[in-house]
């Protein structure tokens, strides 16, 4: 293969949590009409981990499959793109990697950038694999997205891993150059370190990502990007999956094209059904959205996608990437649907006390009750330490 093979996503496979809040039983716990939750922010049901489930058994239940598929002889690095990581040192990767049985020579790391974390993962991924193209990059983003009870982030939870490989002559998507950038320094959305949730300030937040794609997108037509009307679909980063319509709604306006209803509806459409029922994922919800649109679309062969990546803070990117002939024979379609179909439902009470749970800071053993019907369970801590098991 030469250096300037395509380079891209060769597979994709998502995992999401044991357990499902729908909206309804949030609505009727705190008095909000339900248009708000179906309707104004676009969300039907949260993805709400088992309390021995994490972004690490998450993780490893997205990334399984691709092993199994393709082996693991060509992976010599695995990034973990999280935002929700459970260890300021350790990569959480390196538990998916033992879990996996990833072999030794591998080098594992963990990104942060708020929800834009798994783009960056993507590109650095791009890079060593055009340095290598025998080479293969798994790429994970896993996250667990948890507001304070009773906050209005709360009905934007949810929480999923998505995992790509990422190799020359990829049978998915091929990832173009031409990438626009943005970042500015804004407090919308951040998580001290002695905090378990995410502190938020809503209308900012839809704001500076508004900004964020009026400069990602100046800067990819700088950079020699395509034209906004050669794009077959947009995969937006969704906190909640109306945002994505909001921006591209303001990106139509912003370049200078009507914003007909219709036209952001087959733009974003099939985009939004995985996040409507998962939740926000942070790191994975722009993936979540390419997996939704690659299962649904009628045919995209040789279509670009435009993909635009938002993680508060902030940073941006715009890029494309262009569908591979005989993609659907590589698609996980059912599957998907499967890991969304399987989640058992869980009351407000219940919802509750797993959001509540924490765990003593005092090194002793806290084994975590069996719940998770998953592949992987996060078994406890002992002696400070994160104990993982695999079924
Ligand atoms: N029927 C239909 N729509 C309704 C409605 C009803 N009964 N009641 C309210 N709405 C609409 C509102 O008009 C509004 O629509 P608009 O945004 O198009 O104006 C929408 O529902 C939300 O209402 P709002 O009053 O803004 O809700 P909120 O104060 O609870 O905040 C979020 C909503 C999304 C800002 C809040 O949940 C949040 O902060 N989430 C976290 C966001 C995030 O993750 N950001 C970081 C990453 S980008």
């Amino acid at each position: 293969m030469s250096n300037n093979s395509a380079v891209g996503i060769h597979d994709l496979s998502f995992a999401t949590t044991e357990f499902v809040l729908s909206h309804e039983a949030l609505a009727e716990y705190n008095g909000t009409e339900i248009g708000k939750y179906h309707i104004g922010i676009g969300q039907r049901s949260m993805s709400v981990p088992a309390a021995d489930e994490d972004i690490v058994t998450l993780a490893a239940a997205a990334a399984a499959p691709i092993i199994a598929k393709h082996g693991n002889e060509r992976i010599r690095t695995v990034v973990f793109a999280t935002e929700s990581s459970i260890d300021q040192a350790k990569a959480a990767g390196i538990y998916v990697h033992s879990l996996l049985g990833l072999q030794s020579a591998c080098r594992v790391v963990e990104l942060k950038q708020a929800c834009y974390g798994a783009t960056a993962a993507l590109q650095f991924a791009i890079g060593l694999v055009k340095r290598d193209p025998d080479q293969q990059v798994l790429v994970i983003a896993s996250d667990v997205s948890k507001y304070d009870l009773d906050s209005p982030g709360e009905s934007t939870q949810g929480a999923a891993a998505v995992a790509m490989l990422v190799s020359a002559d990829p049978a998915l998507v091929r990832i173009e150059n031409a990438s626009g950038l943005f970042t500015a320094d804004v407090m919308d959305f951040w998580r001290p370190n002695y905090r378990s949730t995410a502190l938020v300030d809503g209308q900012e937040s839809v704001q500076a990502y508004l900004q964020a794609v009026e400069g990602s997108w100046k800067d990819y037509g700088e950079q020699g990007g395509r034209t906004l009307e050669q794009f077959a679909a947009f995969c937006y980063h969704q906190p909640f999956t109306k945002m994505a319509y909001k921006a591209h709604r303001h990106l139509l306006n912003y370049a200078g094209f009507d914003t007909d209803k219709d036209d952001i509806e087959r733009a974003i459409g099939q985009t939004v059904a995985y996040n409507t029922v998962v939740g926000n994922s942070y790191t994975a919800s722009v993936y979540l959205a390419l997996a939704a649109l690659l299962d649904q679309a009628d045919d995209l062969t040789d279509r670009p996608i435009g993909f635009l990546s938002y993680g508060s803070g902030s940073v941006a990117e715009f890029f494309a990437g262009t569908v591979v002939p005989g993609y659907q024979q590589h698609l996980r379609t059912e599957a998907n649907l499967e890991v969304i179909a399987r989640r058992k439902p869980v009351d407000y009470a219940g919802y509750r006390e797993l959001h509540e749970r924490s765990f003593p800071a005092d090194g002793g053993d806290h084994p975590t009750p069996a719940q998770t019907t998953g592949p992987f369970r996060f078994a406890g801590l002992s002696g400070h330490k994160r104990l993982y098991q695999a079924r």
